[in-house]
């Protein structure tokens, strides 16, 4: 059976993309692997929220995590932070990261053109805290999209060079996962190719989104000024919303439009209301259980600790042998 291990930062609610780039996997995953699936709350300090925001997230994480249908009883479902195992090991893969090599990693550089004036040893050394997130529990696969595909690289070589320098076979090599598809990316309402909270809000669709904000936010959408003459290439924003329709609509509504597309017929307007009613009759019942859940605070803070507890047991037995590995006596 594999060890499978993902986590997902809690920044707010979960949009489209997210579900289908990692929840949905997760979901898939958890009857036939050993699954540990957790909320990145360390990694999501490094923007500094306020506490009370970081709370809030979690918790809505947590939730939205219940609802679309991860199971506490077969996956191990945690919050990073009541895991101090993942700070020491992460500590400790510091100590053989360089900082060369942490520097060329493409979303560090990225956050670095994007804040300047806040790049802290935190965001250079990310990919340190993600490898420790996954070795800790040995995972064999990692479901995440196509973007996390260098840090996971990073892990492997991180891991790697652990079991080179004690001369060990501790941990194995964690590949990139996504269950059935090749790393599913769902795009954006504003052309962009991905649909992104960091990127654009309003481009994204959330599970939690209302009938009414999904309408306005499909209608929104980015398109051009039609098909001029038939096979006309489509504009990347005209891709993006067939690309949708490929998700949520039935394969006769898609052709439809395909079709009327192709003969210079359609009607951006029309296609965008059949959307927004598909992506809604598809998040509805996402929507309903959330609300259910965050009215039970107690069946929340009973998964937490369920899951704390389960993932210490593979966490702790880690980093009790790490520990001897690099010559440390056994902890007391
Ligand atoms: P965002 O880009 O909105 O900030 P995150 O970076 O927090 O999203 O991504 C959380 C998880 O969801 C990651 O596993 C990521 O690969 C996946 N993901 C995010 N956006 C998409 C998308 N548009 N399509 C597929 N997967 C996505
Ligand atoms: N870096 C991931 C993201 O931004 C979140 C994450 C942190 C993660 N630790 C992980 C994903 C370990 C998979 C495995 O989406």
């Amino acid at each position: 059976m594999d060890i499978v291990v993902s986590g997902i930062r809690p920044t707010g609610n979960l949009h489209l993309g997210n579900y289908f780039g990692a929840l949905n996997s997760f979901v898939k995953m958890q009857e036939e692997n050993h699954c540990y699936f957790f909320i990145a709350d360390y990694h999501s300090l490094t923007t500094h929220p306020n506490p009370k925001d970081l709370r809030g997230n979690v918790r809505t994480v947590l939730v939205e995590f219940l609802a679309c249908g991860v199971d506490p009883e077969k996956a191990t479902l945690y919050i990073q932070s009541d895991l101090p195992e993942v700070s020491e090991l992460y500590l400790l893969l510091n100590m053989n990261a360089y900082v060369g090599e942490l520097e060329r990693c493409t979303s560090f550089k990225e956050k670095v053109r994007a804040h300047p004036q806040n790049v802290n040893a935190g965001l250079l050394t990310y990919p340190t805290l993600m490898a420790a997130d996954i070795i800790i529990h040995k995972a064999h696969k990692v479901p995440v999209g196509k973007d996390q595909e260098q840090h996971l690289e990073m892990t492997r070589t991180f891991a790697n060079r652990f079991n080179r320098i004690y001369n060990v076979s501790l941990f194995p090599e964690p590949v990139a996962y996504n269950f059935g598809e090749n790393l599913i990316k769902i795009p954006g309402l504003d052309g962009n190719i991905k649909m992104s909270k960091s990127d654009n809000e309003s481009a994204a669709i959330f599970l939690a989104d209302s009938p009414e904000t999904i309408r306005k936010k499909v209608m929104r959408a980015v398109t051009d000024s039609g098909p001029v003459k038939p096979d006309q290439p489509k504009s990347q924003g005209i891709v993006n919303l067939f690309l949708l329709m490929k998700h949520f609509s039935s394969a006769d509504t898609s052709a439809h439009f395909e079709e009327a597309y192709q003969s210079g017929k359609i009607r951006y307007g029309d296609l965008k209301k059949q959307l927004a009613e598909d992506i809604i009759r598809f998040t509805t019942p996402f929507r309903e259980r959330m609300t259910e859940l965050a009215a039970n605070d107690d069946y929340l803070i009973k998964v937490a600790r369920m899951g704390a507890e389960k993932a210490r047991v593979s966490a702790s037995k880690t980093i009790r042998e790490v520990r001897e590995i690099i010559g440390f006596r056994p902890v007391i």
